[in-house]
């Protein structure tokens, strides 16, 4: 009796947590790609709009909301989106990476479907296809807390989103032809802010982004959407303080600039306390040969001076940049929505039940340029990976873990090109190591979770660099950088279930590929640990035309 009791309140609690689910408030979207024109270094180039922007549009949402957006693909090209730092809990079908998703076919929609569960900050989506990115077909993508969750600052006056990325003025066919014969892409032509270099061919000043008013504070979202280069970010004659990054609250330390590496994103507060007239934001490259900056004003309502010519100069080096991530510290006492707390506050006395030490490297293969983790290069067949491990017919498309958890001796010698998916055990917590020992800067990202950085040091790796992590409050998040000849400890629990892509977000290394997906399954075979694919899957390569399995019903 007692059993059927608690069979009863079970299924009472389940319906009441469906419920509840259903409730969660929906935002559609329809969406059209197109290629237009766009000349944002003066040059007229072939863009990626969405609905006709460049940068396209921003997504303003709040946890657990649904968020459906149609996207009707008007290119004469195949297309795909992903979105940045999203987690897609249990939903990876929703992941927009090659890997992982059929692309949506010239002429044809797809209805993305996917819930922010758990999650606050800023992200940002982008098309993962090619090299698509370097055309546009990316745009902002902020995720409020829902009312009753105290934020640790108070409302701001407003609320900016700055895309900065450096820029080519060759279309992405061109680029991509260039990496495809075996070249490199070699240095960008600028640098962008929302779509604009600063000035205009007459060498005036674009219109303000922005507007601050005497005496209020505003937060702005910085991210990285670019193709390789790392940014510094400043406000002239305004300091900035740090209140969160990659969708973690930080303590909130006043910094006069900061790095932002390649697929990471900041929001900072900024007091209008200065004199009222223009200042520049500015975004220059960092660790590269070369010198290129973007400018962005922002105006003081009411006043009518334009801003001083004097930039105010980025730091030198790269000391300087890693004493900064070193100075990132966790909020914990902020509260927010986190889709692992048992992990996440005490991720420094969980036992690590496995180390996976990942080193990236350049070599030839068949006398083109390609780059390798662990000595392998991923290149994949027309057949989405997830989707051959979901419908049984991985084996003609894949084979696991190709690569070992320890790097080769001689990593250079013969890359060997292959999909490359490495099995992580579900909810196992584990520690990975990057270790990069080129000369530029390396920047990672993992799709369907955020992780904690706990360590970085030069050249090698040794367990006992251990000593030196951060086991207390590292910022969460989902990019992190590896400085030149150097490493990153990172640790995370591998408790989403799915096909979850780890790249390099520079973007010529990622297409010639280094990066690689994660399968993570649930043993369970369960809804509670992954939905079942959307009625509206897209089919392709050796999956199309092949009956679904039988999908999961409890
Ligand atoms: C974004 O959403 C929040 C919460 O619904 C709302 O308060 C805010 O005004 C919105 N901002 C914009 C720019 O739409
Ligand atoms: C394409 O858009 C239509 C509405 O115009 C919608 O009914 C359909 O589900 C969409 N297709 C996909 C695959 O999402
Ligand atoms: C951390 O969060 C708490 C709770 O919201 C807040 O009161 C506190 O000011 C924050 N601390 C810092 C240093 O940001
Ligand atoms: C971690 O491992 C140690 C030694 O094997 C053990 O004593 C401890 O209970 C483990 N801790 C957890 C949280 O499992």
């Amino acid at each position: 009796m007692a059993r059927v009791a608690l069979l009863v309140v079970v299924s009472f609690l389940c319906l009441a947590a469906a419920a509840v689910r259903a409730e969660d408030p929906y935002l559609y979207f329809t969406w059209r790609v197109t290629s237009g024109t766009i000349a944002p270094l003066g040059v007229s180039q072939k863009g990626i709009l969405i609905n006709g922007q460049f940068p396209g549009p921003n997504i303003n949402s709040t946890t657990n909301n649904n968020i459906v957006i149609n996207v009707f693909n008007d290119l004469d090209e195949p297309f795909l989106l992903s979105w940045n730092g999203i987690q897609q809990r249990k939903n990876p079908w929703q992941d927009g990476m090659p890997g992982t998703n059929c692309p949506i076919p010239p002429g044809k929609n797809y209805t993305y479907h996917f819930q922010v569960k758990d999650q606050i900050g800023s992200f940002f989506y982008f098309p993962s296809l090619g090299l698509h990115k370097a055309a546009g077909g990316f745009g902002g993508l902020r995720v409020n807390s829902r009312l009753l969750i105290p934020v640790p600052f108070d409302p701001p006056a407003d609320d900016f989103t700055v895309l900065i990325g450096d820029w080519y003025v060759k279309g992405h066919h061109a680029l991509k032809e260039i990496l495809d014969s075996g070249r490199t892409l070699g240095r960008p032509n600028g640098v962008l802010m929302n779509g604009r270099s600063g000035k205009s061919e007459d060498g005036k000043n674009d219109e303000p982004l922005f507007t601050m008013k005497s005496g209020k504070i505003y937060r702005y979202r910085i991210c990285n959407v670019g193709m390789k280069t790392s940014l510094n970010f400043r406000i002239q004659g305004h300091s900035m303080k740090l209140v969160e990054m990659d969708g973690s609250h930080t303590m909130q330390n006043s910094y006069e600039s900061l790095d932002v590496h390649v697929g990471q994103c900041y929001s900072v507060l900024v007091t209008a306390d200065q004199k009222p007239r223009d200042y520049y934001m500015v975004a220059s490259t960092r660790f590269t040969k070369y010198h290129l900056a973007a400018t962005g004003v922002i105006r003081y309502a009411g006043a009518n001076k334009p801003p001083s010519p004097d930039l105010p100069p980025a730091p030198v080096g790269w000391a300087w940049s890693l004493n900064q991530w070193r100075s990132f510290r966790w909020n914990l006492t902020a509260s927010a929505a986190r889709p692992n707390p048992q992990g996440s506050y005490h991720y420094g006395s969980i036992n690590i039940t496995r180390t996976v030490k990942l080193a990236n490297s350049v070599g030839t293969v068949g006398g083109k340029t390609r780059y390798a983790i662990n000595g392998a290069s991923f290149e994949s067949g027309p057949t989405p990976l997830k989707l051959a491990e979901y419908f049984g017919i991985q084996k003609k498309a894949f084979q696991y873990d190709v690569i070992a958890d320890d790097p080769p001796k001689d990593l250079e010698k013969s890359i060997k090109v292959a999909p490359i998916v490495l099995t992580a055990t579900f909810r196992t917590f584990i520690e990975i190591i990057l270790e990069n020992p080129t000369r530029s800067l390396q920047s990672y990202h993992l799709d369907g979770y955020s992780f904690f950085p706990v360590g970085m040091g030069s050249r090698r790796w040794s367990p006992e660099k251990r000593k030196t992590y951060n086991l207390l409050d590292a910022v969460s998040r989902h990019t992190i950088q590896v400085y030149p000849r150097s490493w990153t400890a990172i640790m995370l629990t591998f408790d989403n279930a799915g096909m979850w892509n780890l790249r390099s977000e520079i973007w010529e290394r990622h297409y010639l590929g280094q990066q690689l997906y994660t399968s993570v399954i649930s043993p369970a075979h369960s809804l509670r640990d992954e939905y079942n694919p959307p009625d509206n899957l897209l089919l392709c390569g050796a999956v199309e035309g092949l009956p679904l399995p039988p999908p999961y019903t409890i």
